[in-house]
Protein backbone atom coordinates (compact mmCIF):
# COMPACT_ATOMS: atom_id res chain seq x y z
CA UNK A 1 0.00 0.00 0.00
CA UNK A 2 1.31 3.51 -1.03
CA UNK A 3 1.59 5.87 1.77
CA UNK A 4 -0.13 9.21 1.76
CA UNK A 5 1.72 12.82 1.19
CA UNK A 6 1.28 13.92 4.52
CA UNK A 7 0.47 17.83 4.08
CA UNK A 8 1.99 19.88 7.69
CA UNK A 9 1.23 22.35 9.38
CA UNK A 10 3.94 23.76 12.23
CA UNK A 11 2.86 25.33 15.16
CA UNK A 12 5.24 27.93 16.74
CA UNK A 13 8.48 29.58 14.86
CA UNK A 14 11.53 28.49 18.20
CA UNK A 15 14.38 26.89 17.62
CA UNK A 16 13.17 23.16 17.50
CA UNK A 17 10.53 24.14 14.81
CA UNK A 18 13.51 25.42 12.41
CA UNK A 19 15.02 22.06 13.35
CA UNK A 20 12.21 20.25 12.41
CA UNK A 21 11.25 22.19 9.32
CA UNK A 22 15.01 21.77 7.94
CA UNK A 23 14.29 17.98 8.40
CA UNK A 24 10.92 17.60 6.58
CA UNK A 25 12.79 17.96 3.74
CA UNK A 26 14.83 14.74 4.21
CA UNK A 27 11.64 12.79 4.87
CA UNK A 28 9.26 11.04 2.54
CA UNK A 29 5.90 11.91 1.59
CA UNK A 30 5.42 15.39 3.46
CA UNK A 31 4.59 18.81 2.12
CA UNK A 32 5.64 21.92 4.46
CA UNK A 33 1.50 23.74 3.85
CA UNK A 34 1.75 26.20 6.41
CA UNK A 35 3.18 27.77 10.02
CA UNK A 36 1.34 29.41 12.60
CA UNK A 37 3.11 31.93 14.98
CA UNK A 38 1.93 34.30 17.55
CA UNK A 39 2.74 37.43 14.96
CA UNK A 40 2.52 37.21 11.60
CA UNK A 41 5.81 38.59 11.39
CA UNK A 42 7.43 36.11 12.72
CA UNK A 43 5.60 33.49 10.63
CA UNK A 44 6.45 34.96 7.21
CA UNK A 45 10.25 35.26 7.87
CA UNK A 46 9.93 31.24 8.86
CA UNK A 47 7.68 30.79 6.16
CA UNK A 48 10.47 32.21 3.40
CA UNK A 49 13.17 30.83 5.38
CA UNK A 50 11.73 27.35 5.29
CA UNK A 51 9.92 27.52 1.93
CA UNK A 52 6.91 26.73 4.05
CA UNK A 53 3.51 27.13 1.58
CA UNK A 54 1.30 29.70 4.31
CA UNK A 55 2.12 32.08 7.12
CA UNK A 56 -0.17 33.05 9.36
CA UNK A 57 0.15 35.44 12.48
CA UNK A 58 -1.91 33.17 14.71
CA UNK A 59 -2.24 29.29 15.62
CA UNK A 60 -6.00 29.47 15.85
CA UNK A 61 -5.70 30.34 11.49
CA UNK A 62 -3.14 27.85 11.43
CA UNK A 63 -5.08 25.00 12.73
CA UNK A 64 -8.27 26.03 10.96
CA UNK A 65 -6.28 26.07 7.53
CA UNK A 66 -8.03 22.66 6.07
CA UNK A 67 -5.24 22.00 3.56
CA UNK A 68 -3.14 20.65 6.86
CA UNK A 69 -2.85 17.06 7.88
CA UNK A 70 -1.16 17.12 10.86
CA UNK A 71 0.35 19.48 13.27
CA UNK A 72 3.55 19.69 14.92
CA UNK A 73 3.26 21.66 17.87
CA UNK A 74 6.77 23.34 18.95
CA UNK A 75 6.08 25.75 22.05
CA UNK A 76 7.39 25.97 25.58
CA UNK A 77 6.16 22.66 27.58
CA UNK A 78 3.11 24.95 29.25
CA UNK A 79 1.42 25.70 26.01
CA UNK A 80 1.13 21.81 24.84
CA UNK A 81 -2.09 21.19 26.47
CA UNK A 82 -3.90 24.20 24.77
CA UNK A 83 -1.98 23.96 21.61
CA UNK A 84 -2.92 20.27 21.45
CA UNK A 85 -6.26 20.64 22.06
CA UNK A 86 -7.01 23.25 19.57
CA UNK A 87 -5.46 21.57 16.80
CA UNK A 88 -7.34 17.96 17.85
CA UNK A 89 -10.74 20.33 18.18
CA UNK A 90 -10.27 21.24 14.49
CA UNK A 91 -9.73 17.68 13.43
CA UNK A 92 -5.81 17.19 12.87
CA UNK A 93 -3.35 15.00 13.51
CA UNK A 94 -1.21 16.02 16.58
CA UNK A 95 2.92 15.24 16.58
CA UNK A 96 3.71 17.58 20.13
CA UNK A 97 6.97 18.15 21.25
CA UNK A 98 8.36 16.48 24.38
CA UNK A 99 7.81 16.61 27.37
CA UNK A 100 4.01 15.78 26.03
CA UNK A 101 2.65 17.89 28.80
CA UNK A 102 3.81 19.51 32.36
CA UNK A 103 2.05 16.87 34.08
CA UNK A 104 0.08 13.18 33.97
CA UNK A 105 -2.99 15.15 34.70
CA UNK A 106 -2.92 17.08 31.45
CA UNK A 107 -1.56 14.33 29.45
CA UNK A 108 -4.88 12.22 30.81
CA UNK A 109 -7.07 15.16 29.30
CA UNK A 110 -5.42 15.24 25.94
CA UNK A 111 -5.11 11.68 25.41
CA UNK A 112 -8.90 10.86 26.52
CA UNK A 113 -9.92 13.98 23.66
CA UNK A 114 -7.28 12.28 20.64
CA UNK A 115 -9.06 8.80 21.49
CA UNK A 116 -12.57 10.01 22.09
CA UNK A 117 -12.20 12.02 18.72
CA UNK A 118 -10.36 9.31 16.85
CA UNK A 119 -7.58 11.56 15.76
CA UNK A 120 -3.74 10.43 15.74
CA UNK A 121 -1.29 12.06 18.96
CA UNK A 122 2.14 11.73 19.34
CA UNK A 123 4.64 12.61 21.33
CA UNK A 124 7.79 13.75 19.33
CA UNK A 125 10.12 11.11 21.22
CA UNK A 126 12.58 11.28 17.84
CA UNK A 127 15.43 9.22 19.84
CA UNK A 128 13.08 6.25 19.81
CA UNK A 129 12.91 6.09 15.78
CA UNK A 130 16.73 6.82 15.18
CA UNK A 131 18.11 3.96 13.27
CA UNK A 132 21.16 3.20 16.33
CA UNK A 133 18.65 3.32 18.56
CA UNK A 134 16.38 0.74 16.58
CA UNK A 135 19.89 -1.44 16.27
CA UNK A 136 20.66 -1.59 20.38
CA UNK A 137 17.00 -2.93 20.69
CA UNK A 138 17.49 -5.12 17.76
CA UNK A 139 21.00 -6.32 19.66
CA UNK A 140 18.78 -6.74 23.04
CA UNK A 141 16.33 -8.73 21.90
CA UNK A 142 18.65 -10.98 19.88
CA UNK A 143 20.26 -11.80 23.24
CA UNK A 144 23.64 -10.20 22.36
CA UNK A 145 24.59 -8.93 25.73
CA UNK A 146 22.15 -11.39 27.95
CA UNK A 147 20.16 -10.00 30.59
CA UNK A 148 20.16 -7.08 30.82
CA UNK A 149 20.90 -5.76 34.53
CA UNK A 150 21.80 -2.29 34.44
CA UNK A 151 21.71 1.27 32.34
CA UNK A 152 23.66 4.50 32.72
CA UNK A 153 21.97 7.45 30.70
CA UNK A 154 23.13 11.34 31.06
CA UNK A 155 22.20 14.35 29.46
CA UNK A 156 23.00 17.95 30.68
CA UNK A 157 25.31 20.56 28.90
CA UNK A 158 26.14 24.62 30.15
CA UNK A 159 22.89 26.58 29.43
CA UNK A 160 23.39 30.23 28.69
CA UNK A 161 22.20 32.02 32.32
CA UNK A 162 18.97 33.82 31.34
CA UNK A 163 16.33 33.27 33.86
CA UNK A 164 13.98 34.75 32.06
CA UNK A 165 14.59 32.10 29.48
CA UNK A 166 12.52 28.97 28.89
CA UNK A 167 14.96 26.43 30.33
CA UNK A 168 15.14 27.94 33.46
CA UNK A 169 11.93 30.56 34.10
CA UNK A 170 9.41 28.61 35.87
CA UNK A 171 6.32 30.28 34.16
CA UNK A 172 7.52 28.48 30.55
CA UNK A 173 7.86 25.03 32.56
CA UNK A 174 11.46 25.39 33.41
CA UNK A 175 13.61 22.70 35.02
CA UNK A 176 16.31 20.52 33.18
CA UNK A 177 13.88 17.34 34.35
CA UNK A 178 11.18 18.30 31.65
CA UNK A 179 13.66 19.35 29.60
CA UNK A 180 16.74 16.93 29.20
CA UNK A 181 15.88 14.48 31.95
CA UNK A 182 13.14 12.99 30.32
CA UNK A 183 15.71 11.34 27.71
CA UNK A 184 17.69 9.19 30.19
CA UNK A 185 14.25 8.38 31.72
CA UNK A 186 12.64 7.41 28.61
CA UNK A 187 16.05 5.71 27.67
CA UNK A 188 15.31 3.48 30.47
CA UNK A 189 11.80 2.51 30.48
CA UNK A 190 12.40 1.71 27.25
CA UNK A 191 14.67 -1.10 28.11
CA UNK A 192 13.34 -2.00 31.64
CA UNK A 193 9.56 -1.09 31.34
CA UNK A 194 8.04 1.55 33.10
CA UNK A 195 7.43 0.41 36.77
CA UNK A 196 10.04 0.53 38.80
CA UNK A 197 9.90 -0.72 42.35
CA UNK A 198 11.71 2.46 43.78
CA UNK A 199 12.81 5.82 42.67
CA UNK A 200 15.39 7.69 44.38
CA UNK A 201 16.20 10.77 43.52
CA UNK A 202 17.93 14.38 44.61
CA UNK A 203 17.93 17.44 42.69
CA UNK A 204 19.45 21.35 43.40
CA UNK A 205 16.68 23.76 42.68
CA UNK A 206 18.45 26.79 41.66
CA UNK A 207 17.44 30.59 42.58
CA UNK A 208 14.84 30.60 39.85
CA UNK A 209 13.32 27.81 41.70
CA UNK A 210 13.46 24.97 38.94
CA UNK A 211 16.10 22.23 38.92
CA UNK A 212 19.39 22.88 37.31
CA UNK A 213 20.54 19.52 38.64
CA UNK A 214 19.84 16.15 39.46
CA UNK A 215 20.49 12.32 40.06
CA UNK A 216 17.89 8.98 39.65
CA UNK A 217 18.51 5.74 40.92
CA UNK A 218 15.56 3.46 39.71
CA UNK A 219 15.48 -0.33 40.98
CA UNK A 220 13.51 -2.52 39.19
CA UNK A 221 12.81 -6.29 39.67
CA UNK A 222 15.67 -8.94 40.11
CA UNK A 223 18.26 -6.10 41.72
CA UNK A 224 18.30 -4.24 38.42
CA UNK A 225 18.80 -0.71 38.14
CA UNK A 226 19.35 2.59 36.23
CA UNK A 227 21.48 5.45 37.48
CA UNK A 228 19.96 8.92 35.19
CA UNK A 229 21.49 12.35 35.86
CA UNK A 230 20.39 15.64 34.21
CA UNK A 231 22.05 19.14 33.97
CA UNK A 232 22.13 22.60 32.97
CA UNK A 233 25.01 24.09 34.44
CA UNK A 234 27.78 21.58 33.68
CA UNK A 235 28.50 19.67 30.61
CA UNK A 236 27.73 16.07 30.86
CA UNK A 237 29.34 12.94 28.21
CA UNK A 238 25.54 12.72 27.39
CA UNK A 239 26.41 9.01 26.95
CA UNK A 240 24.35 5.95 27.53
CA UNK A 241 25.31 2.31 28.27
CA UNK A 242 23.36 -0.87 28.84
CA UNK A 243 25.52 -3.81 30.78
CA UNK A 244 24.02 -7.65 30.57
CA UNK A 245 25.20 -10.78 31.68
CA UNK A 246 26.76 -11.17 28.18
CA UNK A 247 28.16 -7.90 26.91
CA UNK A 248 27.22 -4.13 27.02
CA UNK A 249 26.40 -1.48 24.43
CA UNK A 250 27.50 2.05 24.71
CA UNK A 251 25.50 5.02 23.05
CA UNK A 252 27.38 8.20 22.87
CA UNK A 253 25.34 11.21 22.41
CA UNK A 254 22.38 8.75 23.14
CA UNK A 255 19.71 10.91 22.77
CA UNK A 256 20.60 12.13 19.53
CA UNK A 257 22.70 8.87 18.83
CA UNK A 258 24.49 8.58 15.34
CA UNK A 259 26.30 5.11 16.26
CA UNK A 260 26.60 2.62 18.90
CA UNK A 261 28.93 -0.07 20.28
CA UNK A 262 28.68 -3.56 21.08
CA UNK A 263 31.30 -5.12 23.71
CA UNK A 264 32.06 -8.50 24.71
CA UNK A 265 34.29 -9.84 27.30
CA UNK A 266 35.73 -5.76 27.11
CA UNK A 267 36.50 -6.03 24.04
CA UNK A 268 34.38 -4.22 20.86
CA UNK A 269 32.27 -6.55 18.87
CA UNK A 270 30.26 -4.40 16.65
CA UNK A 271 29.90 -0.40 16.04
CA UNK A 272 27.17 0.48 13.96
CA UNK A 273 26.94 3.67 12.53
CA UNK A 274 24.00 5.65 10.57
CA UNK A 275 24.85 7.61 7.51
CA UNK A 276 21.84 10.19 8.18
CA UNK A 277 22.03 13.47 6.62
CA UNK A 278 19.03 14.86 8.54
CA UNK A 279 19.58 16.15 12.29
CA UNK A 280 17.22 13.27 12.84
CA UNK A 281 13.98 14.24 13.12
CA UNK A 282 12.98 12.76 9.92
CA UNK A 283 12.64 9.49 11.52
CA UNK A 284 9.70 10.27 13.33
CA UNK A 285 7.97 12.60 11.00
CA UNK A 286 8.29 9.54 8.95
CA UNK A 287 6.69 7.33 11.53
CA UNK A 288 3.49 9.68 11.45
CA UNK A 289 2.89 9.17 7.90
CA UNK A 290 2.91 5.67 8.33
CA UNK A 291 0.78 5.57 10.85
CA UNK A 292 -1.64 7.57 9.11
CA UNK A 293 -1.21 5.90 5.75
CA UNK A 294 -2.11 2.93 7.73
CA UNK A 295 -5.04 4.72 10.06
CA UNK A 296 -3.11 4.05 13.05
CA UNK A 297 -4.15 6.48 16.20
CA UNK A 298 -0.66 6.25 17.79
CA UNK A 299 2.30 4.87 17.06
CA UNK A 300 2.88 1.38 18.18
CA UNK A 301 7.17 2.92 18.94
CA UNK A 302 6.03 5.50 21.23
CA UNK A 303 2.20 4.45 22.54
CA UNK A 304 0.27 7.14 24.25
CA UNK A 305 0.27 5.04 27.70
CA UNK A 306 3.89 4.67 27.80
CA UNK A 307 4.12 8.50 27.28
CA UNK A 308 1.73 9.03 30.07
CA UNK A 309 3.46 6.14 32.18
CA UNK A 310 6.54 8.35 31.84
CA UNK A 311 4.92 11.21 32.73
CA UNK A 312 3.47 9.65 36.55
CA UNK A 313 7.38 8.92 36.68
CA UNK A 314 8.23 12.50 35.98
CA UNK A 315 5.36 13.46 38.44
CA UNK A 316 6.76 11.24 40.88
CA UNK A 317 10.42 12.56 40.69
CA UNK A 318 9.14 15.97 40.84
CA UNK A 319 7.72 15.30 43.64
CA UNK A 320 10.25 13.70 45.76
CA UNK A 321 11.91 17.58 45.09
CA UNK A 322 8.77 19.53 46.18
CA UNK A 323 8.77 21.14 42.68
CA UNK A 324 5.60 22.64 41.57
CA UNK A 325 5.24 25.30 38.41
CA UNK A 326 3.23 28.14 39.37
CA UNK A 327 0.35 27.53 37.23
CA UNK A 328 -0.29 23.89 38.75
N1 LIG B 1 13.18 17.26 20.21
C1 LIG B 1 14.19 18.06 20.47
O1 LIG B 1 15.33 17.79 20.12
C2 LIG B 1 13.91 19.36 21.15
C3 LIG B 1 14.92 20.33 21.18
C4 LIG B 1 14.62 21.56 21.77
C5 LIG B 1 13.36 21.78 22.31
N2 LIG B 1 12.42 20.81 22.29
C6 LIG B 1 11.07 21.05 22.86
O2 LIG B 1 10.38 21.93 21.98
C7 LIG B 1 9.64 22.89 22.69
C8 LIG B 1 10.08 24.27 22.22
O3 LIG B 1 11.45 24.45 22.50
P1 LIG B 1 12.35 25.53 21.70
O4 LIG B 1 13.74 25.35 22.20
O5 LIG B 1 12.11 25.48 20.26
O6 LIG B 1 11.77 26.88 22.32
P2 LIG B 1 11.87 28.35 21.72
O7 LIG B 1 13.05 28.48 20.82
O8 LIG B 1 11.74 29.27 22.87
O9 LIG B 1 10.57 28.46 20.81
C9 LIG B 1 9.30 28.28 21.32
C10 LIG B 1 8.29 28.94 20.38
O10 LIG B 1 7.01 28.78 20.98
C11 LIG B 1 6.21 29.90 20.70
N3 LIG B 1 5.64 30.45 21.96
C12 LIG B 1 4.32 30.48 22.26
N4 LIG B 1 4.11 31.08 23.44
C13 LIG B 1 5.33 31.41 23.92
C14 LIG B 1 5.77 32.08 25.10
N5 LIG B 1 4.92 32.52 26.03
N6 LIG B 1 7.09 32.26 25.26
C15 LIG B 1 7.97 31.84 24.35
N7 LIG B 1 7.60 31.20 23.20
C16 LIG B 1 6.29 31.01 22.99
C17 LIG B 1 7.08 30.91 19.98
O11 LIG B 1 6.75 30.84 18.60
P3 LIG B 1 5.90 32.01 17.89
O12 LIG B 1 6.52 33.29 18.39
O13 LIG B 1 6.11 31.74 16.48
O14 LIG B 1 4.49 31.87 18.33
C18 LIG B 1 8.49 30.44 20.21
O15 LIG B 1 9.33 30.72 19.13
C19 LIG B 1 9.87 22.61 24.17
O16 LIG B 1 8.78 21.88 24.68
C20 LIG B 1 11.14 21.76 24.20
O17 LIG B 1 11.16 20.80 25.24
C21 LIG B 1 12.67 19.61 21.70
Amino acid sequence: MGERVIKWGILGTGLIASAFAKDLAFAKNTEKTAVGSRTKESAAEFAEEHGVSRAYGSYEELVQDSDVDAIYVATPHPFHMENVLACLRAGKAVLCEKPFTINSGELEEIIQFARDQKLFLMEAMWTRFLPSIVKVREWIDSGEIGEVLLVKADFGYRAQWDPEWRLLNPALGGGALLDVGIYPVTFASMIFGTNPEKIQSTAHIGETGVDEQFSILMSYPSGKTATLNGAFRVDLNNEAYIHGTEGSIRIPSFFSARSATLYKDGEEVETFNDDRQCAGYAFEIEEVGRCLSQGLLESPVVPLDESLAIMKLMDEIRGQWGLKYPFE
